[in-house]
Order: structure tokens, then C-alpha cells, then sequence
């Protein structure tokens, strides 16, 4: 912390004498409306100029997860029926997976792939990945984290997400091979999408049973809240080279974690270390 202050001041005071000092630290000005990002003056910290809901009026997602959270986990069924030709899109801040049409029909026209919790029914819409993870277990983050985004087909569209923990380990993910096959062949154009054959995750989906449960947001703009959360405890493996593809094309596009309103802010951390599956 120290040695990173010591260079970072430095570097700002010479930046802010050099040119405007408005330039490094406060929101871009040169488009008219605010474009979120991840990096600097479009970053995290800024978000309320796209959305007030980012400022958080109840819990904000991510949050820091503590040990303790993953001991009574809520029981999930999560169910795919089949492999289908789905869209990959590069939507400018991440890759997305979603169904040929868009996520906008009705959910359970989708995919085919359910999550089941305290009997009610939630349907795919489209997952998508962060690097690195957004959640954090006891103060780190891992490499990866992939975001299952589901809704309830009745009126109140409710909206449920399963965050799913990746780590590097000697085995590649048989689910994300599809896209890591398609972004070393070549990469997406931001607003660019191809067609691929593809399951959602069967193979992780026959893994999770449990997971923890909380009601948080969306961690992109516009932060909507009262999303339902299921963070699984169990970790994924990635190989380095689909590590690395997926480096190179989702960069760093990770909100920090969210102040816990639950009062499971952590004031110390537990050593850790994830069982890769
Ligand atoms: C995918 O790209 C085609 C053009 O190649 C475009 O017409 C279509 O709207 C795109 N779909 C999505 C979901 O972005
Ligand atoms: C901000 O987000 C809220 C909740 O998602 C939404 O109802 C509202 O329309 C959004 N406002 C703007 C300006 O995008």
C-alpha cells in the first residue's frame, strides 16, 4: 500500500501539473452522456452518473463473502435440457451467451435451462463473465466469475443470477470450451456476435446443488436491486490457455465489492484456499 502510494502520487501530481487535472480522476466530458466502464473516469466510482441506484439504496452486489456464509446454503436444482445454437456477443463489457432474438422473449422460451429454489421456477436469459471475480471469499478474488442471469416468467419478472467461481487448475471448463474456441480463432468486434453450437453449462450445472443466497443487484449499471443471488462455493477449473484467451478479451471489468448492509462486513480474513473441481 505504501510503495503503491508512493508511486502513484507522484505520477498523479506530475500528471494533473501537466495537463488538466480534470482529465485523470473526474468523469469523461467528452461525450454528452456518461458512458460507463471500468478503468478511471468511467469506472465504478462514477456509475451514479449513469444510474443513482449505483450509489446503493439497499445491498449492492458484489460483496465480500465470509466462510462462515457457505455453511447453511440454500438448496438450488438447476436443470439444462439441451445444446443449442446460441449467440456469442461481444457487448463491449463482457462476453455474453444468449439465445438467437435476443433476451427479451419470454423467458421460458429460452434455452431450456432452469434454476429451482423454494418452488419456484427461474429461466435462463443469457450468462456472461467477469475477470476477476466480482464476489471475493475472505478478502481475495479468483480468476474468473460467470454470471447466470435468470427471470420467472410471470408478471413480476422476478430476476435470480448464479455467480460461479473459476480458478486456474490443470483441467480446462468443457462448458466455456465453445467460446474460448471461438475467441482463438478470432476475437469479437465490440457489438460483433457469431452463432455457436453450445450447452450453457451442463457440465457445472450437474455440479451445483447449493449455494449461497443473498438479495443484491445487478453489478453493472443501472445497479437495479432486489436480484436474488446464488453464489456457489464450488470452484471451476480453467486451464492457463482458456485463462489466457479470456484474459485477453474480457481484460478487467470487475465492480469492487459493496459495503455489506447485513453487518457481514468482515473485519478479519480466514486463510483460504478454493477445492478446484
Ligand atoms: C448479430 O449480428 C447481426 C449482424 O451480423 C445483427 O443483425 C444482429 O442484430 C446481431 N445480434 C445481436 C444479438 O446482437
Ligand atoms: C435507474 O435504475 C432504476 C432501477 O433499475 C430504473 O427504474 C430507472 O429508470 C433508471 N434510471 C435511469 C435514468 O436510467
Amino acid at each position: 500500500m505504501n510503495f503503491f502510494l508512493l508511486i502513484t502520487i507522484p505520477v498523479y501530481l506530475i500528471v494533473s501539473l501537466s495537463f488538466t487535472s480534470s482529465y485523470v480522476l473526474s468523469p469523461d466530458k467528452r461525450d454528452d452522456k456518461f458512458k460507463w466502464g471500468y478503468l478511471g473516469s468511467n469506472g465504478p466510482a462514477y456509475w451514479h452518473l449513469a444510474n443513482e441506484t449505483c450509489k446503493g439504496v439497499n445491498q449492492q452486489t458484489p460483496i465480500d463473502l465470509k466462510l462462515e456464509d457457505f455453511t447453511n446454503p440454500t438448496k438450488i436444482e438447476l436443470d439444462i435440457t439441451k445444446e443449442a445454437e446460441l449467440i456469442l456477443l461481444n457487448n463491449g463489457y463482457t462476453y455474453q451467451v444468449q439465445q438467437p432474438g435476443g433476451t427479451d422473449k419470454k423467458p421460458e422460451m429460452n434455452y431450456g435451462a432452469t434454476l429451482k429454489v423454494d418452488g419456484e421456477t427461474y429461466y435462463l436469459l443469457q450468462l456472461h463473465f467477469h475477470m476477476p471475480s466480482e464476489h471475493h471469499i475472505e478478502g481475495r478474488d479468483l480468476l474468473l466469475e460467470g454470471h447466470w442471469v435468470f427471470q420467472t416468467s410471470d408478471a413480476n419478472a422476478k430476476v435470480a443470477v448464479l455467480g460461479v467461481f473459476f480458478d486456474l487448475g490443470e483441467n480446462e471448463d468443457p462448458s466455456l470450451k465453445p467460446i474460448v474456441d471461438e475467441i482463438n480463432y478470432k476475437p469479437l468486434e465490440v457489438g460483433e456476435n457469431v452463432t455457436i453450437s453450445m450447452s450453457v453449462g451442463e457440465q457445472i450445472f450437474k455440479k451445483i446443488k447449493t449455494a449461497y443466497s443473498y438479495i443484491g443487484s445487478f453489478t453493472t449499471p443501472p445497479c437495479t436491486e432486489n436480484v436474488r443471488w446464488f453464489v456457489s462455493p464450488d470452484v471451476q477449473s480453467i486451464n492457463p490457455s482458456q485463462f489466457k484467451s479470456l484474459k485477453y478479451v474480457l481484460k478487467y471489468n470487475t465492480r469492487i465489492t459493496q459495503k455489506r448492509i447485513d453487518g457481514g462486513e468482515p473485519t478479519s480474513y480466514k486463510p483460504w484456499k478454493p477445492d478446484i473441481n
